[in-house]
């Protein structure tokens, strides 16, 4: 079979990766790809955000399934127009995407059908939300509603910063529309865990855990990144949690959708947070996790096709997900400057020593080719991927391989994983 993959990241390529070992796939599209993704794929010259465009290369090409990748195309409503062109399409339709795609519409629901989650209020007027923050405690989180490349979020300690966050969000408009609505919420401590699942509108069944790491510094210093590194399980995500979420919010949440009328078909990410009073969920996204698909999945053992057409024909109860007993750790190399102001354009050294190793990925994020060479093209340029029998051993493995590759203004945190040590 033919399949096709909207994308152009780390997560992208660690998906055509996981597509490449099915035996059913004969060939691979991805559009629009990077360099590394070109290695395993057919790279499309057209845009996640052109669905016209998507849709017609799909059915000229006879591309039997469509695996989309990112959450603008899915929020923007890509695959009601797959499916209105009778092509087949794995993610949620436009009406279940909201999941992701509005936080005032996630706290909401998760309100009505009481899935544990920060206590929080939806704000369209500045004033309202000014006057209701006086009222509380600091420090206090600030959510525009909508999509912001993951930097909608603003954690502030008091009024000053408050008041600037709205003016941020509400006024200045610094996140676009995204920033029509906003959402106050309660600021909670403790550990972040990400969990993947697939979903087939009605049965989920759970990924194993994996732990990002969202600051640009070492120690968790500095400004939020789109993810600087993960590693997966999280030795936090306990059984007891694994119960509680189980139990409170996993099949809760894919059961609210439906009852909405928003039945959800696709990957669930819940962003939850360990809180002394137990978890909670932070964000739901509506899509692999980006680094978190990196170590995810290369430990899947089932064959991803089966799993994702599992979904579309709503029969994943009859499939049970396996994981290696082992683990993975990957370490994003990133142009200094990353995530505001860096060069690009510069040549990668290195690449062909991950040829044939296994359990080593280098996982391509901002790259391109140019003159036959493969450049940095990004903020984050690479995800480098390795498995060891613990978490350790996957750490010290994953921080080897960073030293195989060379480009100039290569930067990565060197405590990935560092807290695996406390557990
Ligand atoms: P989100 O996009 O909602 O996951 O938020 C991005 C990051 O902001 C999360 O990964 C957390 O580190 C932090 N964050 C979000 N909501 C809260 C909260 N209620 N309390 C503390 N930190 C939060
Ligand atoms: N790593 C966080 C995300 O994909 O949203």
């Amino acid at each position: 079979m033919k399949v096709l993959i909207v994308g152009s990241g780390g997560r992208e390529h660690a998906i055509a990766e996981s597509v490449k070992r099915s035996p059913k796939v004969d060939k691979i599209y991805c559009a629009p790809g990077n360099a590394g993704i070109g290695q395993i794929a057919e790279c499309v010259d057209i845009k996640a955000m052109e669905f016209d465009k998507l849709v017609d290369f799909a059915k000229s090409e006879g591309i039997d399934l469509t695996i989309i990748g990112m959450d603008d195309p899915l929020v923007g409503g890509i695959v009601d127009e797959f499916e209105k062109a009778d092509l087949r399409v794995f993610g949620p339709n436009k009406a279940a995407a909201i999941l992701e795609g509005s936080k005032a519409f996630s706290k909401d629901l998760m309100k009505k059908y009481n899935i544990p989650t920060a206590k929080y209020e939806n704000f369209t007027d500045a004033d309202e939300a000014l006057k209701y923050i006086e009222a509380g405690k600091f420090p206090v989180v600030l959510k525009a509603d909508g999509l912001a490349l993951g930097k909608g979020v603003l954690i502030c300690n008091n009024l000053d910063e408050a008041k600037e966050g709205i003016k941020t969000i509400m006024q200045d408009k610094k996140f676009g529309d995204a920033g029509n609505t906003m959402v106050v919420e309660e600021f909670m401590t403790g550990r972040e865990v990400s969990v993947l699942s697939f979903v087939d509108g009605k049965t989920i069944r759970i990924m194993t855990s994996a732990q990002d790491h969202k600051r640009a510094g070492d120690g968790d210093t500095g400004l939020n990144t789109g993810g600087m590194g993960t590693f997966s399980p999280s030795p936090f995500y306990t059984k007891e949690v694994d119960e509680f979420c189980k139990k409170y919010i996993f099949q809760a949440s894919v059961d609210a959708m439906a009852t909405e009328g928003r039945e959800f078909k696709g990957i669930i990410f819940f962003g939850l947070m360990l809180t002394e009073d137990g978890p909670r969920v932070l964000e739901y996204n509506a899509r692999f996790g980006d680094p978190e698909a990196q170590v995810v999945l290369p430990r899947m053992k089932n064959d991803i096709i089966d799993v994702i057409n599992a979904c579309i024909d709503q029969t994943l109860d009859q499939v049970e997900l396996e994981f290696e007993d082992n683990a993975a750790v990957c370490v994003v190399l990133a142009s200094d400057g990353y995530p505001v102001k860096y060069e690009k354009g510069f040549e990668i050294k290195g690449l062909e020593k991950f040829d044939d190793k296994d359990g080593y990925y280098c996982f391509h994020a901002g790259t391109r080719l140019d003159n036959g060479k493969i450049v940095t093209n990004g903020g984050r340029v690479l995800g480098v991927t390795a498995k060891g029998e613990n978490l350790k051993a996957a750490r010290a493995n994953a921080y080897e391989a960073t030293k195989w590759i060379d480009f100039e203004n290569k930067y990565m945190r060197n405590d990935i994983g560092k807290a695996i040590d406390e557990a």
